[in-house]
């Protein structure tokens, strides 16, 4: 671990100095990942995790902190890129889970967990009364987009430049041979109506639904505004599109959802990561009259299976989340505290002369080293670099974040993290905030 108050000249005399830090500070992880490659496409599972020179290998995760395979304890600003919402084996969620691993790895059947959790869910969410469990959130939006396909009859789905609904709907790269339905789905701008009025102008009749982050997150944090989405609401009302709200990230921010902040309501709502209190989960939900069309006994069936669907332990760690830590006061501790570091950080930005904008809400704070802030993937100006040198610097200072350069924080993370954090945070400022300049 290293702290030096040295400047670099350049951004790439910088990145150059921050990787020599970190590969010769993790040589296990280097030699883990030269061995994965040979199994693993690119010694990779799951691409959002990846970053070079290489990706850490983890050996255990506990609370807030995550031990990589070289023996360093890191504080984790990284939480699963939003999962990891509890921190890592939260005790209520874990007791409940041993319990349930005693007798019930897999029924193979109906059973109690699936009901209590679905009902929880409908308890809190007004504009649900049906929940379809899936196994992750790429299959809940794949579900979303199919169920209004079916009701309305029509082909198209309408999107947003920089949306990521999942590895087969990702708008991040909309031309990408991985996404299903290119030739079917229409993108508009975020947060600029006018782009959406344009494309339903000429084929609002064949739109059969509207799929949208309220608040885009893999892109980078951006808000939508309110009117934005009020008016996408009303456009659905309009033409008879279905709108759904991808909350698989945005749920966080309040028991009812992010929908419930706003006062916004979908049609069709999809969950996923935290939700599942750790393990796999993805969730298509809604009003029973577009949701019972999933059901058996509904004379146009839409037949729709799944085998880890209602994977008994998924269902007993969710609703246990729920349940016992996923309350609203804790919500409001985790918004309230993670709004202290969102200004903090702020501050130190703006008294040291750094342009810094703080993307999304609450306990997702997205970093935007530019003087104004993104509306959406567009007005992104900083290169990629820079956020590389951002996460390779606060690696090399024992706190894990992704590439994605967003602090994610955790109901685990503690005091003294937020403190490491913004000393950390003033350290790089005062070493690299002058290469901002290049960018501008
Ligand atoms: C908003 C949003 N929707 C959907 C997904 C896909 O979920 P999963 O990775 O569980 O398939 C993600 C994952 O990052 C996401 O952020």
């Amino acid at each position: 671990m290293q702290q030096s108050v040295e400047t670099r000249s350049t951004i790439d005399d910088a990145v150059a100095h921050e990787q020599r830090v970190y590969e010769s500070s993790n040589p296990t992880s280097g030699r883990k990942f030269e061995a994965a490659k040979e199994v693993l496409p690119g010694g990779n599972t799951r691409g959002s995790l990846f970053f070079g020179p290489f990706p850490l290998f983890f050996s255990s995760a506990r609370s807030s902190k995550v031990i990589d395979a070289d023996g360093h304890e890191y504080s984790d600003f990284g939480n699963d890129l939003t999962a990891a919402l509890f921190g890592h084996s939260n005790e209520a969620i874990l007791s409940a889970l041993k319990a349930g691993l005693d007798n019930r790895m897999s029924y193979g059947g109906t059973h109690d967990h699936e009901v209590a959790y679905a009902r929880e869910i409908c308890h809190r969410f007004r504009s649900i009364e049906r929940v379809r469990f899936l196994t992750s959130g790429t299959e809940a939006n794949l579900a979303a987009i199919q169920l209004p396909k079916a009701e309305t009859e029509r082909r198209l789905v309408l999107g947003f430049f920089g949306g990521y609904h999942g590895n087969t709907l990702n708008w991040l790269e909309p031309e990408s041979e991985m996404n299903v339905d290119r030739a079917d789905v229409r993108l508009a701008r975020f947060n600029h109506i006018e782009t959406v009025e344009q494309i339903v102008r000429k084929e609002g009749k064949d739109i059969a639904a509207i799929l949208v982050e309220p608040i885009m997150g893999s892109a980078g944090g951006f808000m939508a505004d309110t009117t934005f989405l009020s008016r996408l609401r009303s456009i659905c009302d309009e033409t008879g599109a279905l709108l759904i709200f991808d909350e698989v990230q945005t749920a966080r921010f309040a028991v009812g959802g992010y929908q419930s902040v706003i006062g916004v309501y979908p049609d069709l709502t999809t969950l996923g990561k935290f939700f599942g209190g750790g393990l796999n989960f993805g969730a298509l939900c809604g009003p029973a009259r577009h949701m019972d069309r999933l059901g058996p006994g509904h004379e146009r069936m839409l037949s729709h299976g799944g085998t880890f669907s209602n994977n008994v332990l998924t269902m007993i760690a969710g609703h246990a989340a729920l349940k016992k830590v996923f309350v609203q006061e804790n919500v409001d501790r985790l918004n309230a505290r993670s709004n202290e570091l969102r200004s903090a950080l702020q501050r130190q930005a703006n008294s040291r002369g750094v342009p810094l904008q703080l993307g999304s809400f609450g306990s997702l704070i997205s970093t935007h080293f530019q003087a104004d802030l993104p509306q959406g993937s567009e007005d992104v100006k900083i290169p990629l670099i820079f956020r590389k040198l951002f996460q390779l610097f606060l690696i090399n200072n024992g706190i894990f974040i992704t590439r994605r350069g967003q602090l994610t924080v955790s109901m685990a993370n503690t005091e003294d993290e937020f403190s490491a954090l913004e000393n950390a945070f003033g350290i790089f400022l005062g070493q690299y905030g002058d290469l901002t300049d290049d960018f501008d």
